[in-house]
């Protein structure tokens, strides 16, 4: 027995994994590469492995004339194993310098993977500080599928940054997966005369010295890198408080400027509604923006919903705002859980129409179920998102009549608690389909698998609901 505790005491593992070594010897562990994606099935090279992001300090100067952009990051993180080196992603930019913990590191760049070798390695556990300065011409993500373009997209007066799902690599280092949240500082320069608007609050107000202006900003609650953005041009803003005194600010370019006020209005309106419907709104401010852009889509960016080149409705807000609970408070693990986000924002935008005493929930419900055998939505099952294929219309309509099969069977009652009930267990933090079909069943004491099964999992039609 005393041989064995004296031999564990040398060279057992410890409790997080890691070989101890022999006194006197030289450290037996020297770490090994964090896996170069976060385990995402679908997209294996999206975020990195062996680390976890706490904090982005982002220092971007902007020249929309020239397009050039130059960065520098800060990452505060902590290492998850004994990391001998640690992957960051980054798209196009040249790579000026890397720093840990304040020293030069080493590092390698190959496709959308910047690999940084500190000089030592980095404990288990450890928190430390990774540094990278990057300068160049940002180029968005020119998506051949149903993505579109998205990231960094240069407009003339500024740009445009919408980055779900893995955008964020267009214009900062990061772990660029939704399954690794952090908080953020922005540090925006741009030309006097533009406008920098960054997630959550400013922390200062704007600095202008020798012709060019700085913003700051700070997001203070957990997000996902596909949220963060940095839009940049001429804006008109409207700054306020929602009536339940939630701070809402709007903002338009100029070509919108007749949206700004319902924009305004109908945000904080929403806003508000919604904290009623599915709990305490879990950030510091609501609002949205409108850029002259044509995206064809509009993004929950976070505090900041934005609209793409058009005046954006009653339905698009409420969908949009639905999401600061569904997505960016309680995010996905992995894209193929899509529905938990967009399911329950396109029925966000049913329940809104009922609300305003237009249709309610069953009669868009029944007018989409009505919809022919081979209606395509009936082909893709919405519970497991496609990578080629992920904001496909089944993830969101589909996903939605989900939600509104599952009223009908556990009724009302705790069909409304179980929304509350799923923002309050899981807020700020991630969630599966298992985890919300496993709540659904406890708190209605149904079994609800042949329900969940045959809308969310089969590519047919369900029979029944
Ligand atoms: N989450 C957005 C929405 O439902 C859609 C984002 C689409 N992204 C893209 N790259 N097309 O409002
Ligand atoms: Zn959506």
């Amino acid at each position: 027995m005393a041989t064995t505790v004296l031999l564990c005491a040398l060279a057992c593992s410890g409790p997080d994994g890691t070989t101890a070594p022999a006194t006197g010897a030289p450290p037996a562990a020297t770490g090994s590469p964090g896996a170069p994606g976060i385990g995402d099935p679908d997209f294996p090279s999206d975020g990195n492995g062996g680390y976890d992001v706490e904090r982005y300090r982002l220092e971007i100067d902007y020249d929309p004339g020239s397009r050039h952009l130059s960065g520098v990051t800060v990452i505060e993180a902590k290492a998850a194993q004994a990391l001998s080196r640690f992957n960051l992603d980054l798209s196009g930019f040249t790579v000026g310098r890397v720093a840990v913990n304040g020293g030069p590191a080493a590092f390698e760049r190959s496709g959308h993977e910047l690999t940084v070798i500190p000089s030592g390695p980095l404990p288990s556990g450890a928190a430390f500080t990774v540094e990278v300065a990057y300068a160049g011409e940002p180029e968005p993500v020119r998506d051949s599928s149903n993505l579109g373009t998205y990231g960094f997209i240069p407009t003339k007066d500024g740009a445009f940054v919408t980055c779900e799902p893995n955008g964020a690599r267009t214009w900062f280092p990061g772990n660029d997966h939704p399954a690794d949240k952090a908080r953020y500082e922005f540090e925006i320069t741009v030309p006097a005369g533009l406008t920098a608007l960054a997630n959550g609050e400013m922390t200062d107000r704007p600095r202008t010295t020798g012709g060019k202006t700085v913003y700051r900003w700070r997001e203070d609650h957990p997000m996902v890198t596909y949220l963060a953005t940095m839009t940049l041009g001429r804006f008109e803003l409207r700054e306020g408080t929602t009536a339940s005194g939630i701070k809402n600010l709007a903002a338009v370019d100029p070509r919108f400027r007749d949206s700004l006020d319902d924009l305004h209005t109908l945000s904080g309106k929403i806003t508000d509604y919604w904290a009623t419907v599915f709990g305490p709104y879990p950030f510091s401010s609501t609002g949205g923006v409108v850029d002259d852009f044509s995206a064809g889509y509009a993004l929950e960016n976070q505090t900041k919903p934005m609209y793409g080149g058009f005046d954006p409705g009653e339905d698009i807000i409420a969908h949009e705002l639905a999401h600061q609970w569904f997505g960016n408070s309680l995010s996905i693990r992995r894209w193929k859980d899509l529905w938990l986000n967009e399911g329950f924002a396109t029925y966000a935008e049913w329940l809104w129409s009922e609300h305003e005493g237009d249709a309610t929930a069953e009669e868009i419900f029944r007018r989409r179920y009505e919809a022919g055998p081979d209606a395509a939505i009936w082909k893709y099952a919405p519970g497991r998102a496609r990578p080629d294929d992920l904001f496909n219309a089944s993830v969101y309509t589909r996903g939605g009549m989900t939600l509104h099969a599952l009223r009908q069977r556990i009724g009302d009652q705790v069909f409304f608690e179980l929304l509350k009930t799923w923002t309050a267990e899981h807020k700020y933090g991630y969630v599966t389909t298992e985890d919300f079909t496993a709540l659904a069943e406890r708190l209605s004491g149904k079994q609800l698998d042949a329900l969940f099964d045959a809308w969310l999992f089969q590519e047919r039609k369900p029979a029944t609901w």
